[in-house]
C-alpha cells in the first residue's frame, strides 16, 4: 500500500505544491490531504489544482477537539508534513503521531528558530546579523517551536550584495529541491 502524506500549510503553499508534484504519479506514496488554519491561504487553490482534498480548521477545533486527529487517523495518514504552517502543534496531535510529524524551517537551526521566527522575519534577522551563509532545516516536530531532531540541512552562501529577496529566493530553491526528496527517503525508512 502507498504511504499516505498529509500537509499542513498556512499560506502560499509553494512547498506543498512541490510535494504534490513529486508524489503525483509516485509508486510508493501519495498526498491525501491538505490542512490549513487560513481560509484565504493560496495552498487551498493549489490543492484543488491537484485534486487533493483539503480541510480548514480554526483554533478551537485544532486545540480543543480531536477532530483533526480523527480525520488524519481515518485517512490512515503515515506522515504529517508542516510546510509553512505557523501554529504550534498541540501535544494530543504529537502523541497521536509519534515521530511522524516533520517541519521545514528557512534557516540553519538551532539558529534563527523559535516562536515568531517564520518567513521573512527569519531572513531579515539573518541579514541583520551579517551572516555569510544560511540554509534550510527539516526536522521532527516536538512540543517546542523548531526544536525536534534534525533530519536534513542544506546551506547556501550569502553574497555581500544579497538583499532579503535574494536570500529568500536562494532558501526557497533549496527547499523546493530538497524537501520532496527528504520526505521520500524518510518514508522509505519507515516500517510497514
Ligand atoms: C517556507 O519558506 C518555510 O520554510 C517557512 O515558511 C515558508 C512557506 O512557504 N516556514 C517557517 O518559517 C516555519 N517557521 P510556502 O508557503 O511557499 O511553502
Amino acid at each position: 500500500m502507498k504511504k499516505r502524506i498529509a500537509i499542513f500549510a498556512s499560506g502560499s503553499g509553494s512547498n506543498a505544491q512541490k510535494i504534490m508534484e513529486h508524489f503525483k504519479r509516485h509508486a510508493d506514496a501519495e498526498v491525501v490531504l491538505i490542512l490549513t488554519n487560513n481560509p484565504q491561504a493560496y495552498v487551498l487553490q493549489r490543492a484543488d489544482n491537484f485534486e487533493v482534498p483539503s480541510h480548514i480548521f480554526d483554533r478551537y477545533e485544532f486545540y480543543e477537539t480531536d477532530d483533526v486527529i480523527n480525520l488524519l487517523k481515518n485517512l490512515q495518514v503515515d506522515l504529517i508534513v508542516l510546510a509553512g504552517f505557523l501554529w504550534l502543534v498541540p501535544e494530543r496531535l504529537l502523541n497521536a503521531f509519534p515521530n511522524k510529524i516533520i517541519n521545514l524551517h528557512p534557516a540553519l537551526l538551532p539558529k534563527y528558530g523559535g516562536k515568531g521566527m517564520y518567513g521573512d522575519r527569519v531572513h531579515h534577522a539573518i541579514l541583520e546579523a551579517g551572516e555569510e551563509e544560511s540554509g534550510i532545516t527539516i526536522h521532527f516536530v516536538n512540543k517546542e517551536f523548531d526544536e525536534g531532531e534534525i533530519i536534513h540541512q542544506s546551506r547556501f552562501k550569502i553574497e555581500p550584495g544579497d538583499n532579503l529577496e535574494m536570500v529568500k529566493f536562494k532558501g526557497q530553491q533549496l527547499e523546493h529541491n530538497n524537501f520532496p526528496k527528504v520526505i521520500e527517503s524518510l518514508l522509505k525508512k519507515m516500517k510497514g
